[in-house]
């Protein structure tokens, strides 16, 4: 038989690129290929990539540049583009790059067979279709040998809020859910091969309606799946908390005490500008409720600074959000205006500007995750493991609140949730020893 041929996919961007990037591997295993961490031994490469910010979308075409060179020195070598970025701008890719033998949106990576058809007869296939049927139809069913005890499952695609900054409403199209079925067959099929931990994945994931009782029915059902141990979720907005998720985080006793729940801006006149159909106050709300069901959740979040028109007053209104919510650990963003997007057709804050308040908001937002750091060193906490250390004897997992922990602990404890007890933190990972019962 001939020898496989190899596939480097290089991953750009949130963790829905993450899982897409898996299923790609899947779906061009049928084309003979099987996957490689190594860029320079591959006869394919695939960027899969995010559109979010034009740094981001920049990215891709200096990467790109780059692989010329490699393209030259070996002229079979087959280079795609799939994700956000191919959605947004195919033809521009190709147009950009002319090496570029393949240009693949989210919606339509199951086609990926009959696509390198055409690429391996030598033609240029460019597929960014929104399509009728569903992909996951289409891809391969996922049985494979035993893999990272946690893992993503993409149960909704797509965003219908449209907020004012954001392309993902037109890279990733209107709002879809899974049904609820099939998805708890595929959690099963993943716990079967190992699995402990399933993300629930999706832009606006708790606007899931894949299940009568929506998300929380969902997870209430995913959690009766034996040797499933834990369930995450995200991306959640905040309008679509609603009681019966909220009551979960504290009842269901697999759902994690973890919460991405991003509000962007702390200024009502900025929120509502960015279209978030919310106020600051209703967020710290619906956050005080979350912390009465679940008084220990560690929360995080996204913020944009500098999105067109915010002033200093705006900016302090956010300042002074983060100061009460207090984030166990939180995203920041300089506003990216997005072609397309109706905030980019507004005035910029000027740069300058906009790179303080992102340096004094992250310096906030440093600090309180520096003191849950520290707050956690005594605690006694639960350890998912699931790989092995830098260093001799060091296994590495996530406790429930999804701090990195590492502590020494035999090999065979992989995949397993041990209790440890924290000794000592980092910045962005704390230490632990086993605790034996
Ligand atoms: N669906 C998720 C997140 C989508 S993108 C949600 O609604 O929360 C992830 C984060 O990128 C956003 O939360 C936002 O903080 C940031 N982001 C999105 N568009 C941006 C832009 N144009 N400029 C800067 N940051 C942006
Ligand atoms: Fe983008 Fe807003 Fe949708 Fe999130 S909710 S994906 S920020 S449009
Ligand atoms: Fe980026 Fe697309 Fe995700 S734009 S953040 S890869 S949905």
């Amino acid at each position: 038989m001939a020898d496989a041929k190899k596939l480097f996919i290089k991953t750009y961007g949130c963790q829905m690129n993450v899982y897409d990037s898996e299923r790609m591997a899947e779906a061009l295993e049928s084309d003979g290929y099987e996957q490689t961490q190594d860029m320079n031994d591959a006869d394919m490469i695939l960027l899969n990539t995010c559109h979010i910010r034009e740094k981001a979308a920049e990215k891709v075409y200096s990467d790109l540049g780059r692989l010329k060179d490699l393209h030259d020195e070996k002229p079979d070598l087959k280079i795609g583009v799939a994700g956000c970025v191919a959605q947004a701008e195919g033809e521009e890719i190709m147009r950009r790059q002319p090496m570029v033998d393949l240009v693949v949106g989210p919606q339509t990576y199951h086609r990926l067979p009959q696509l390198m058809e055409k690429v391996n007869a030598g033609e240029q296939a460019l597929d960014t279709d929104f399509p009728e049927e569903d992909k996951f139809d289409h891809l391969p069913k996922r049985e494979l040998p035993a893999r990272n005890p946690s893992a993503f499952l993409t149960v909704q695609e797509g965003c219908d809020k449209f907020c004012a900054f954001c392309v993902v409403p037109y890279t990733r199209g209107a709002e879809v859910s899974r049904p609820a079925a099939r998805l708890l067959k595929e959690a099963q099929a993943l716990v079967d091969r190992g699995v402990r931990e399933i993300t629930l994945l999706g832009q606006n994931v708790n606007a899931y309606h894949g299940h009568k009782e929506g998300l929380a029915g969902l997870i209430w059902q995913m959690s009766e799946i034996t040797g499933l141990e834990r369930i995450r979720f995200t991306t959640s907005h905040p309008n679509d908390m609603d009681e019966a998720l909220i009551e979960a985080h504290g009842t269901c006793d697999k759902l994690m005490p973890y919460l991405h729940l991003p509000i962007q801006s702390g200024s009502d006149r900025i929120l509502k500008a960015m279209n978030r159909k919310h106020t600051a106050d209703q967020y710290r709300d619906l956050i005080a409720r979350i912390r009465d069901a679940r008084p220990d959740l560690l929360l995080s979040g996204d913020f944009i600074v500098g999105f067109p028109g915010e002033t200093e007053e705006d900016f302090e209104a956010t300042m002074q959000l983060v100061r009460d919510v207090h984030y166990g650990q939180a995203y920041s963003f300089k506003y990216s205006a997005r072609p397309g997007t109706p905030a980019a057709e507004k005035e910029d804050v000027p740069e300058e500007v906009a790179k303080d308040r992102l340096y004094r908001l992250q310096a906030l937002l440093s600090e309180q995750q520096k003191q849950t750091q520290d707050s956690m060193v005594g605690r006694d906490v639960h350890v998912l493991f699931e790989k092995t250390g830098r260093q001799d004897g060091q296994l590495i997992g996530k406790s429930e609140y999804l701090h990195a922990v590492h502590a020494v602990a035999p090999a065979d404890m992989i995949g397993t949730v041990q209790p440890v007890r924290i000794i000592e933190a980092q910045a962005n990972s704390l230490t632990a020893e086993l605790l034996h019962t």
